[in-house]
C-alpha cells in the first residue's frame, strides 16, 4: 500500500556506503519513477543527476568549499558518508518555451515545474525508502549551482532544486508523533 510505504519514509541522517542495491538497480530505479511521474502539460521539465562514488564524494568536498567554512566539515562528510546523492533540476529553457507557446498559462509555469520537481523527489525518495535505502533531502542551492554545473558539466538553463544524499541506513530517526490532522484536512459527507 502506498501510504506504508510513505510512512517508513523518513529523513535519514545516519548513512553510510553500504547499499542494499547495485549502482545500476539504483540507476534503472531513478529512470523509472522520472519517466513515471507526470508534470504540467507533460513538458518533463524534470532533470536528475545521479552521482555516486568519487563523483558524490567531490560534490560534497565542493558544497564544503562554497560555504567557506560556515557550514561545519561534520555536517557535510554525514552526507558524503552516503553512497549517492540525486541532484534534482528544472530545465528552464522548457519551461520558458511552454510560457511562450501558452501565453494564457504564462505564470502558471514556474510553478507547475516546481510542483512536478516536488512530485519527482517525493516519489523517488519514498522508492528508495522501500528498497531499504536511507535519504534526506537537502538545499544548498543557490550558493552552490555554479559549481555544481561545473563539476557535471551541465548546461545553464538547469536550475538547481535539490540534494538528495542517500546510503544505507546506520541508525533510524525518532518516531513522529500523531498529529491532529482534522486541523489540516476537512472532510464533508
Ligand atoms: C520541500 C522540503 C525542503 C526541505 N529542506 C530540507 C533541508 O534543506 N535540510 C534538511 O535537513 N531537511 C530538509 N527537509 C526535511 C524536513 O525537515 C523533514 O522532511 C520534516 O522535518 C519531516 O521529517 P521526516 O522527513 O523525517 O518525515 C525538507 C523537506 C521538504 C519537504
Amino acid at each position: 500500500m502506498i501510504s506504508d510505504s510513505l510512512r517508513t519514509r523518513r529523513s535519514f541522517y545516519q548513512i553510510d556506503k553500504n547499499i542494499p542495491l547495485s549502482y545500476e538497480e539504483v540507476s534503472y530505479l531513478i529512470e523509472d519513477i522520472t519517466e513515471l511521474v507526470p508534470d504540467a502539460f507533460n513538458m518533463k521539465s524534470s532533470r536528475v543527476v545521479l552521482a555516486f562514488g568519487d563523483k558524490h564524494n567531490a560534490l560534497w568536498d565542493q558544497i564544503y568549499t562554497c560555504f567557506d567554512g560556515k557550514v561545519s566539515r561534520e555536517k557535510i562528510d554525514s552526507f558524503k558518508a552516503g553512497a549517492g546523492t540525486i541532484l534534482y533540476f528544472i530545465d528552464q529553457e522548457i519551461v520558458d518555451g511552454m510560457k511562450k507557446e501558452y501565453p494564457l498559462f504564462a505564470d502558471q509555469f514556474d510553478s507547475w515545474s516546481e510542483q512536478a520537481s516536488g512530485m519527482l523527489q517525493i516519489n523517488i525518495w519514498t522508492a528508495l525508502t522501500e528498497e531499504g535505502f536511507g535519504a534526506n533531502i537537502q538545499h544548498y542551492n543557490p550558493v552552490i549551482d555554479k559549481k555544481v554545473k561545473e563539476l557535471f558539466d551541465l548546461p545553464k538553463n538547469y536550475k538547481l532544486m535539490a540534494q538528495m544524499p542517500f546510503g544505507g541506513i546506520l541508525e533510524k530517526p525518532d518516531p513522529k508523533e500523531k498529529e491532529d490532522i482534522s486541523k489540516r484536512v476537512k472532510i464533508f459527507k
